[in-house]
């Protein structure tokens, strides 16, 4: 898998013999200075003892010497990269072939549409809407918002609901509200309806929270499970018509292929997974999870220790807190789908063991009905961020590369805190149909 991805984004290797000679001029070059360095070492080590060590010292000595000489290397290097959101020292430690960034360095799953459809927005239009929502985002009630969404996921929120216009958005999973507050900037008028086992105004109490005037809350007392409502009546209700024109955002860590089947049934068409967690992670089963299959570039994994993809993988966990090397990928059994063989369910909380068949069939299923799969990329490079957590080698390119400081500023994202940046997991909007 790993050759696969490093062949695609490799330069074309040129035959010519121009590069060929230079290669192997600087090998003699290197041969070079490796005797002249050996003669100037035996010569000092004369000098000093006023006589010319015999063989076998000095082989032992030349052992320590390059010996010690490594050690220092080695230590210098870890020093050296010990900046993480340095694309160059990343580079240089992991040592991938001249390219400038390593987003998607390990292959990014994505779930295939059954007729390639994608969305109808551009990178530009992404940084027209990060330009408008920034000092929207500025104003949130909410301003630290530990275990709901960050900044990436809010602005994927806030650019899809006021790109789609929708006629009712449904929200489950509320917490202090701060998503219903960035559904509200994007669609000051439409209706929301908030599913949710806590009211927000129950973290009033406490401190910040978001409870919108215009949305009718299933929380506390008449908190109602997305796959118990009965859809037709509440949309009537609400007076909307057309299932197809309501947004659905999910942020209640319930298995998505679970929640999907329950949109469909409804007849809602546009859905939005705040937690997309990547394979070996998170805890519920996820989108990026089911189509996480070996026909896929950066899908199915390999548990084998001597792997390049297990080298590399604990390479990065140094770097990225939400990295996954081997032992977090793969359970007992070589088990290393969903989350180490298991489709979590519920905040972890309800597990079921699968099989690689039935987890190649639920992507199979998710392949027959959907339509558009469109995962939100992060806003800004980790050397722009200094986000800690996402690895950028399982991600899609950012919206603002690295290096582009004079544009990060101009968007305003410099004036926010970092700590807002560190809640990437891969937001995914989808389409889909049973036709
Ligand atoms: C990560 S928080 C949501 C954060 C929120 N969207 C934000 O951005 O601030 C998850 C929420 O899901 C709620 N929850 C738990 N089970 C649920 C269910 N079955 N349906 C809807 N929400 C659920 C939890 O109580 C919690 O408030």
């Amino acid at each position: 898998m790993l050759e696969r991805v490093l062949s695609m984004r490799r330069a074309a290797p040129h035959t010519g013999d121009a590069e060929g000679d230079a290669a192997d001029e600087s090998k003699i070059r290197k041969q070079n200075r490796f005797s002249i360095l050996t003669a100037r070492f035996v010569n000092h080590a004369c000098k000093l003892t006023h006589t010319c060590p015999s063989w076998p010292w000095l082989l032992l000595i030349l052992l320590l010497f390059f010996l010690i000489s490594s050690i220092v290397h080695h230590s210098l290097s870890i020093i050296c990269v010990s900046n993480r959101y340095d694309a160059i020292s990343r580079a240089h430690f992991f040592g991938f072939d001249g390219l400038e960034s390593d987003f998607g360095f390990l292959g990014v799953p994505w779930c295939r549409s059954k007729h390639g459809k994608t969305v109808e927005w551009t990178p530009k239009d992404l940084l027209k809407g990060l330009e408008e929502f920034v000092p929207i985002y500025e104003t949130r009630p909410i301003k630290n918002n530990m275990y709901g969404m960050g900044f990436d996921h809010s602005f994927g929120l806030w650019f899809i609901a006021r790109w789609l216009k929708p006629e009712l958005m449904i929200e489950s999973g509320a917490f202090k509200g701060h998503s219903t507050w960035v559904l509200r900037q994007a669609m000051p008028d439409t209706p929301i309806i908030s599913l949710t086992p806590r009211h927000p105004e129950k973290y009033l109490k406490k401190g910040p929270a978001y409870v919108d005037g215009n949305c009718t809350y299933f929380a506390g007392k008449d908190f109602i499970d997305f796959g118990s409502v009965d859809w037709t009546t509440v949309l009537k209700k609400h007076k909307a018509t057309d299932p197809t024109r309501v947004l659905v955002y999910f942020d209640d860590h319930q298995n998505e292929l679970k929640r999907i089947k329950q949109a469909l049934k409804a007849g809602f068409r546009h859905l939005i997974f705040e937690d997309n967690y990547d394979t070996g992670t998170g805890d519920h089963y996820s989108l990026r999870q089911i189509c996480d299959q070996p026909y896929i570039r950066g899908g199915g994994h390999s548990c084998f220790e001597d792997s390049d993809e297990a080298r590399i993988r604990s390479k990065r966990k140094k770097f990225w807190e939400k990295a996954v090397d081997k032992e977090d990928l793969c359970g007992p059994g070589d088990t290393w789908w969903g989350v180490r063989g298991y489709a979590r369910d519920n905040f972890n909380h309800t597990n079921q063991p699968i099989s690689l068949i039935e987890h190649f069939e639920n992507s199979q299923f998710v392949e027959s009905i959907l339509e558009v799969y469109w995962e939100l990329p992060p806003v800004a490079g980790p050397s722009l961020t200094h986000q800690s957590r996402y690895d950028p080698a399982r991600s899609v390119p950012p919206i603002v590369e690295d290096g582009r400081y004079g544009l990060f500023q101009r968007l305003g994202l410099g004036r926010l805190d970092n700590s807002v940046f560190n809640g990437y997991t891969q937001m995914v909007y989808l389409q889909i149909s049973e036709y």
